[in-house]
């Protein structure tokens, strides 16, 4: 299976899920399941959900074992873009070439839109099966730090702290790392935990994943400068008019690309490694960098 035909199957795959999730949801609150529907289904390139999938199946799970753990970390990730776009953030009226759910909606709405979707994803969570009671025990922690004050959330604050300032590459790497590697971080270590892989070789895999994380970020920040807003869904040219800590920002547009081929040739190095049919995860990670929206 190529790159697209497998990136096609799974975001058929997750987006059923999905969408059956958020039907089943009951009526208490119509607003506030539509616009969890906004935020959750609408576009999306459900690239956790494929790294949660092709981690999973490279290790020898079934796919129906990794549903819920790509619909809990792309339950987080939706949660985390509603709340990037709010005014208090980022201030984004266009997402996934859509109004963003404050906007389609009103600011209390996309508030509780992902408020609920984190609890959602917990619940999603509950329904993985690991081998052993430990072994679940990691996999809460695993996913709560990337997703609470550990990581995402942290890098968020990161991120809003550093508006305007200029930073180190270290300092960056900081933001970047949290707001938006701890995510794919935990998208590639969850299957690992649930699968029950030697130490060693989770470590490497975490190694992988940082990379990978990482550059996604830094190409989210290039395609910032270099696509248009219809391509990108989202209007392009908005981290200089903020005068966002990005890439481009402190290395110039050359050298933050420079600096995503040199993270997915490590990561792609790790991924070699490792005594596993990694191909899927390494045209996910070329992709990464090339991809255009
Ligand atoms: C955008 O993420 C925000 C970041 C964390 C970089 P994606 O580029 O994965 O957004 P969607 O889900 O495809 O819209
Ligand atoms: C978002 O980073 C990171 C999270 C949502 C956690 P950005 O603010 O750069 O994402 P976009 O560009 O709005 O998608
Ligand atoms: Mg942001
Ligand atoms: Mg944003
Ligand atoms: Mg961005």
């Amino acid at each position: 299976m190529s790159l697209v035909e497998n990136q096609h199957y799974y975001r058929q795959r997750i987006d059923a899920y999905l969408s059956d999730l958020v039907a089943a949801l009951p009526d208490l609150a119509p607003t506030l399941k539509s616009a969890i529907g906004h935020g959750l289904l609408l576009g999306g390139k459900r690239v956790r959900p494929f790294l949660a999938y092709n981690t999973g199946v490279m290790l020898g799970l079934d796919e129906a074992k990794l549903d819920p753990l790509a619909a809990a970390v792309e339950c987080i990730h939706a949660y985390s873009l509603i709340h990037d776009d709010l005014p208090a953030m980022d201030d984004d009226s266009l997402r996934r070439g859509q109004p963003t759910v404050h906007v389609a909606f009103d600011e209390a709405t996309a508030i509780l839109a992902g408020d609920a979707l984190q609890g959602l994803a917990f619940e999603e969570l509950a329904k993985c099966q690991t081998p052993s009671l430990a072994g679940f025990q990691k996999l809460l922690v695993v996913f709560a730090q990337a997703a609470g004050y550990h990581g995402m959330v942290s890098g968020q604050a990161m991120d809003m702290a550093a508006t305007g300032k200029e930073l180190t590459l270290s300092e960056l790497e900081q933001v970047h790392a949290h707001k938006t590697g701890a995510l794919i971080r935990a998208s590639v270590l969850m299957p690992a935990l649930v699968a029950g892989i030697a130490q060693d070789q989770y470590q490497q895999l975490g190694v992988f994943a940082e990379k990978l994380g990482l550059a996604f970020q830094v190409q989210d920040d290039i395609l910032d400068v270099t696509a248009n807003t219809e391509t990108l869904g989202k209007t392009q040219g908005k981290d200089q008019r903020d005068h966002k800590a990005t890439y481009p920002a402190l290395l110039g547009l050359n050298q933050a690309k420079t600096k995503a081929q040199t993270l997915v040739d490590e990561a792609l190095s790790c991924l070699a490694s490792l005594p596993y049919n990694s191909e899927h995860l390494a045209a996910l990670a070329r992709y990464v960098i090339t991809r255009e929206r």
